[in-house]
């Protein structure tokens, strides 16, 4: 009974899903490296049908019986050394030519992507223990959640602030390890929309194991509008505050109001009283020392994740823990208990604080 409960246990596992397998990929990258691993395993399992039924017939043909003589003894046999040695070396040659060939493509950044736009390019930047994502040509600086658009290849220029780690998506490309003082670089293009998770693939401290993300693709549209949220946060001032928002909300007028109220909509919201707390909170409780709720100008020399549209992300702390109500409370409070080492330190945070800081977050979208 007890091994009938391991085995129903173990067979439990492997219904999956499996986000994160490499045996699904969802981008050519992922498909060329996909084919080089399939036409091996086909092979092996050729070779093991071969070798092992062999093996099976010869101790059942040639077995011994009470009464049989000695055995003829053999001393070598040039024609089955040849034989056992071109296999082999046939069976090298078939899985080195896709190899050495998917080694070049995959190598190279392709110049034109398969929207026929040019790939479009985004910095990694690795810290302990989180990922930084910019996009130079939009301006955009995001963490832990990459969105990009469907068809569209990706070319990924990585480096990180500190230590090394791995920047790895499973289902799109290989890791890769990022580095203090050189840049390393990866390319995919998502045929698949949806949210897939990535992870650091290299030990890089005590929260490692919590240094995840995410990468959305989304369809064009879904991008073009993601794209747009972001880079209406320039109508924010440096610390990501609306500027108008000191009209409605006059707990906080040392802040300037400089732009055109138009492109503020969803800092109207700051009228809500509780959302007026958390916004002041967040100012009194150093939140915006390290972070930034402004995608376009993002904090000078980085020391937190940036949280332009923090209310609206899938996942927080690192991209391993689920975004939702109670566990941003979770993490407002006990940010030591939950990702113990991370840099985050805040003072004590009463129910009702959180409750506020956690309105407020909700408005980023
Ligand atoms: Cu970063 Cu492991």
């Amino acid at each position: 009974m007890p091994l009938l409960a391991v085995v129903l246990a173990g067979l439990a596992a492997c219904t999956g899903p499996f986000p994160q397998s490499t045996l699904s990929p969802k981008g050519d990258f992922a498909q060329t490296v996909d084919h080089v691993f399939m036409l091996t395993v086909y092979l092996a399992v050729g070779v093991f049908i071969l070798v092992e039924g062999v093996l099976l017939w010869t101790i059942f043909k040639f077995r011994g019986k009470p009464g049989d003589a000695e055995p003829k003894q053999i001393h070598g046999s040039t024609v089955v050394e040849v034989i056992w040695t071109i296999i082999p070396a046939v069976v090298l040659a078939i899985v080195a030519v896709p190899t050495v060939q998917a080694i070049f493509k995959t190598a190279e950044v392709p110049t034109v992507s398969a929207d026929g736009k040019a790939p479009l390019k985004i910095e990694v930047i690795g810290h302990q223990w989180w990922w930084e994502f910019r996009y130079p040509e939009l301006g955009i600086t995001t963490a832990n959640e990459i969105h990009v658009p469907l068809n569209r290849t990706i070319d990924l220029r990585m480096k990180s602030i500190d230590v090394i780690h791995s920047f790895w998506i499973p289902q799109f490309a290989g890791k890769r390890d990022v580095f203090p003082n050189r840049e390393t670089r990866i390319w995919f293009t998502p045929n698949t929309t949806g949210a897939f998770p990535g992870a650091c693939a290299e030990f890089c401290g005590e929260e490692h194991g919590r240094m995840d993300f995410y990468l959305m693709v989304d369809s064009p549209d879904d991008f073009a509008s993601w794209t747009t949220r972001r880079q209406a946060d320039s109508t924010l001032d440096n610390f990501g505050f609306a500027k108008p928002a000191v009209v409605a909300v006059p707990v906080v007028p040392a802040i300037p109001a400089k732009a055109p109220a138009a492109a503020l909509v969803a800092d109207t919201v700051a009228i809500d009283p509780k959302v007026a707390e958390g916004q002041k909170l967040v100012m009194a409780k150093g939140c915006i020392g390290c972070h930034s709720f402004n995608a376009m100008h993002p904090t000078k020399g980085v020391i937190g994740p940036n949280l332009s549209g923090i209310g609206t992300r899938k996942m927080i702390a690192g991209g391993w823990l689920e975004g939702s109500d109670e566990n941003l409370k979770r993490w407002l409070q006990h940010t030591q208990e939950v990702k113990p080492g991370v840099g985050m330190k805040i003072g004590p945070v009463t129910d009702a604080e959180a409750a506020a800081i956690i309105a407020y977050l909700r408005t980023k979208r």
